[in-house]
């Protein structure tokens, strides 16, 4: 979640140390040499085209206004029937969006494998991401207090029922798989609390890094955010910024510029990495990193991180945002917000988990499996594997998408 943001503040700190004191630094003569994953610079639909993957864009309307690009791969590139497909709902994580789930590449990254297995893959972009940066009345840049005024809660509540039900009705379906990653768990988790007639249209869900409880997250990093979280709400009234880390083609040229194997800066580069997302010697390959920012991080409302720093510190619950005692009394009718009922969760649920990973502690997920009725929790057999490697390990199919995809087969 945060690591990625944090991995990006260090990485933008190094190259304005560089740029003041490095002449070299933006000559292209030393660039040459280093390799350059071919993939870098593309964004989905050219990822798509090169691997022959037909790609089709929806745009939902949510009941508030907002216009969420839907990306779909339809037909895989292995398959070829006249059997109706099982729709397969993708949710991605904090500031990620659509690319994460295929820029690893064919035979490596989940949507692929979907399709090449029948599934029919849809691909959700939430509200303030870079596909979905839109509304049909409010400008995110003029009327900035307006559109970045939600948090997760608003995703839960309206982009992924909203989004189920338009993939329903595309499909003629009355359930589908659901399949979310970090943030894209803790969506799911307001859903299926929320509503809790969309349980009965989910067949299974699979939530890798799940996100709902934080007592046990002893972090140091997030720790120290969460503790600060009123003092960054506060710069961020101040200075009027409601939107972070949006997209721009600067990440990709920082990666370019310091992250290549060969360069001077490389292992520094992998140092930050490090701190910011965690260790897996055996997971994490640099190599994949320029793909990576050509489309991540991808924007957020700051709303989104001060709702998640929210739940560091009331001791274990998971509940609605919390705007103070008496904003709470107008908005809620109770001076603290109300809980989301976890064991109102029917659909089953199947919980992925690290033993490692920095932003979910373990314990954490235990106690939701404890509480979701339907639960069951498998752990990565793999002690060193991270948060972002759910998405890019290098070994991440044999540890988990083929578990993934077997148990989905029982649920056809
Ligand atoms: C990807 O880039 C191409 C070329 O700039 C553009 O036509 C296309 O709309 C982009 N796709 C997305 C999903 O942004
Ligand atoms: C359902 O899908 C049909 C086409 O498949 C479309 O005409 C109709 O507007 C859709 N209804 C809703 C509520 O989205
Ligand atoms: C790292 O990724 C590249 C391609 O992105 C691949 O060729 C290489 O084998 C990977 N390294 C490991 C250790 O898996
Ligand atoms: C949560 O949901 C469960 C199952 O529907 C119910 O038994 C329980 O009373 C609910 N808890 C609260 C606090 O509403």
């Amino acid at each position: 979640m945060m690591s990625v943001y944090f991995f990006f503040a260090c990485l933008v700190f190094v190259v304005l140390r560089f740029d003041a004191n490095a002449e070299s630094f933006n000559n292209p003569e030393n660039k040459i040499s280093y390799y350059l994953h071919p993939d870098a610079g593309l964004n989905i639909s050219q990822l798509l085209e090169k691997y022959g993957y037909p790609l089709e864009t929806h745009v939902i309307q949510t009941e508030d206004g907002y216009l969420l690009s839907v990306h779909r791969i339809a037909n895989g590139h292995q398959y070829y029937s006249n059997s109706p497909k099982v729709p397969v709902l993708l949710v991605h994580g904090l500031m990620s969006q659509s690319t994460d789930f295929v820029n690893a590449g064919p035979g490596r990254s989940l949507s692929y494998l979907l399709a090449d297995e029948g599934y029919d893959v849809w691909l959700l972009n939430c509200r303030g991401n870079t596909h979905s940066r839109r509304h049909i009345t409010l400008d995110p840049d003029k009327d900035k207090s307006k559109f970045w005024d939600f948090s997760w809660h608003e995703m839960g509540k309206y982009d992924l029922p909203n989004t189920i039900d338009y993939i329903l009705n595309a499909t003629n379906q009355e359930s589908l798989f659901y399949i979310g990653h970090s943030q894209g768990t803790t969506t799911f988790f307001v859903m299926a609390s929320l509503l809790p007639e969309y349980n009965k249209k989910i067949r299974h869900a699979s939530l890798l890094g799940p996100a709902a409880l934080f007592s046990n997250n002893m972090d140091i990093k997030y720790r120290t955010m969460a503790k600060f979280h009123k003092e960054l709400k506060l710069a961020s009234l101040i200075f009027n910024v409601h939107e972070f880390l949006r997209h721009s083609e600067f990440y990709l040229d920082v990666v370019k510029t310091l992250c290549l194997e060969g360069q001077e800066t490389y292992d520094l580069c992998k140092a930050l990495y490090t701190i910011g997302a965690g260790y897996s010697p055996t997971e994490f390959n640099m190599t994949i990193l320029p793909v990576i920012a050509s489309n991540s991080p991808s924007g957020f409302a700051v709303k989104q991180g001060f709702h998640y720093f929210q739940l560091f510190l009331n001791g274990g619950l998971f509940r609605q945002y919390d705007y103070g005692s008496i904003v709470n009394l107008v908005k809620y009718g109770a001076s603290k917000p109300p809980n989301y009922n976890l064991s109102s969760i029917s659909a089953p649920v199947t919980l992925h988990y690290a033993k490692e990973d920095q932003c979910v502690d373990y314990k954490d997920v235990e106690i939701i499996e404890t509480l979701l009725p339907n639960g069951i929790k498998r752990m990565v057999p793999e002690i060193h594997f991270t948060h972002l490697d759910f998405l890019w390990g290098n070994n991440v199919k044999s540890l988990i998408y083929d578990y993934m995809l077997d148990e989905m087969e029982k649920y056809q």
